[in-house]
């Protein structure tokens, strides 16, 4: 495995202090939050699987709040093409929790890449008419999609590159590399890269 790392972009060192500097944010958020001391906040806690799960886990052992974890997933796969020929990727959502009625949702994912991911996920949670719905990446590529949309918690920005390790995969692999690096280019197959 280590044969296929191109570089390092962020060190397990580098990815906790960025996880610490971002769960203090969140916490100071929360407890500015104003409730009733009867009824203390809950923050529901939505990881999408799968990539998400190394980061979440490390996240939440951080964050001093009483939350609950419900996870879902969100497969892509191209839809059907636009009138300008450009295939559109379409969202399959599974394990969506059925009462999120008056919750604090925290929606969390592994990258911020063209944005659907969230956007489909998002559309979804609201339909369930949460109390808030907040949004949390680890990683926001620098791309026009990902900078336009609305996320409120983004732990790292990085180029716009494939990257691997702490949870995320290329074809299912790689997700136990404790740094997050970018791959050898003779292993990536363009159309393979970003089948997810
Ligand atoms: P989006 O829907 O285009 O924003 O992409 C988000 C999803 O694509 C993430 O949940 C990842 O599963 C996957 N993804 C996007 N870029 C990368 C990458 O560089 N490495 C690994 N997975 C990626
Ligand atoms: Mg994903």
């Amino acid at each position: 495995m280590q044969q296929d790392i191109a570089s390092v972009l962020l060190s397990r060192r580098q990815i906790a202090r960025g996880i610490r500097r971002l769960a203090n944010r969140i916490a100071a958020d929360w407890d500015a939050h104003p409730c009733d001391p009867a009824n203390p906040l809950t923050i529901t806690i939505v990881p999408i699987l799968t990539g998400s799960f190394i980061f979440v886990a490390d996240l939440i052992r951080q964050l001093p709040l009483r939350l609950r974890i419900r996870l879902i997933s969100v497969s892509s796969y191209p839809g059907a093409a636009t009138a300008a020929h450009k295939a559109t990727l379409q969202h399959e959502l599974t394990n969506l929790p059925d009462h999120l009625r008056g919750a604090h949702v925290l929606l969390i994912d592994d990258i911020l890449d063209s944005g659907g991911t969230l956007t489909a996920a998002c559309q979804a949670l609201r339909q369930r008419q949460p109390a808030s719905l907040r949004t949390c990446v680890l990683l926001r590529k620098q791309r026009p999609e990902a900078l336009a949309f609305p996320v409120d918690y983004v732990c790292f920005d990085i180029p716009d590159q494939f990257v691997v390790g702490y949870g995320l995969d290329y074809n299912d692999l790689y997700r136990n590399l404790p740094d997050i690096v970018t791959l050898k280019p003779h292993l990536l197959r363009t159309e393979a890269a970003y089948a997810r």
